[in-house]
């Protein structure tokens, strides 16, 4: 009965080791770098039912420096300016997704601000990306452009192309649970426990009592004897 609970216990201490050796593991990996393409859409349309364009392409050189470039695959023109400009004089909203280039049935990731702050920002925006740990995927986007507050001014001059800045963030990884350390703290108070935890010698134990029967023997014990 006793060599299954042990290797129950055998199992157990190695997935847990196992465990902690693979999240060590993952932590300690390069991003892969310059294995991201990004596509982004925007929509200039408006309504209920946007149709999204491709305006944009991100490539991610590196996730941990945060390096990307974009390049802007449409052209601005008056049209598309009269567009953003509608969109603005309706308040509607400037909408954009992103997704993974090739993979557009993993789906995408959208965010949107007001229309009239990207007109009036003559199409300057910071784009912050979110991509995860492993640069292998994007998992947010936030769109940023410098005017917050729309005071109903319009740009002097058409704007040329999207002006942006692209900011390329990861989650910052978990703290990893160390463990081997904590197992092998285990494994050293059971040891303890069973060896018992006052290993001090018999006499440092039991002094308190030795000592007063030892002088009540030497004073009674020596009495008797020199009496006699
Ligand atoms: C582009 O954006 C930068 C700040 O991100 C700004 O200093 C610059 O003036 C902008 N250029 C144009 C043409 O809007």
């Amino acid at each position: 009965m006793a060599t299954p609970s042990l290797l129950c216990h055998f199992a157990a201490l190695t997935l847990l080791l196992l465990a902690g050796g693979g999240a060590r593991g993952l932590q300690e990996d390069e991003f892969l770098d310059g294995q991201l393409t990004l596509v982004v859409e925007d929509a200039l349309e408006g309504g209920p039912d946007p149709v999204f364009t491709p305006r944009s392409t991100i490539q991610v050189r590196s996730v941990k420096s945060g390096s990307a470039v974009i390049s802007h695959t449409r052209t601005w023109t008056a049209e598309l300016d009269t567009k953003l400009r509608t969109l603005a004089d309706n308040n509607d909203l400037y909408r954009i997704r992103v997704y993974q280039k090739g993979s557009e049935d993993k789906g995408h990731v959208s965010t949107f601000t007001k229309a009239c702050q990207m007109y009036e920002s003559s199409l300057t925006e910071t784009l912050s990306l979110v991509v995860d740990g492993g640069g292998t995927s994007v998992v947010g986007v936030g769109i940023f452009p410098p005017v917050a507050v729309c005071g109903g001014e319009a740009p002097l001059d058409l704007p040329v192309q999207h002006n942006t800045t692209v900011i390329i963030r990861s989650p910052i990884p978990a703290p990893v649970p160390d463990t081997a350390t904590y197992i092998e703290k285990l494994e050293a108070m059971k040891n303890e426990k069973a060896e018992g935890k006052d290993n001090r010698s018999f006499l440092a134990k039991y002094w308190i009592y030795i000592v007063p029967v030892v002088l009540i023997m030497v004073l009674f014990g020596g009495g008797q004897e020199g009496g006699r």
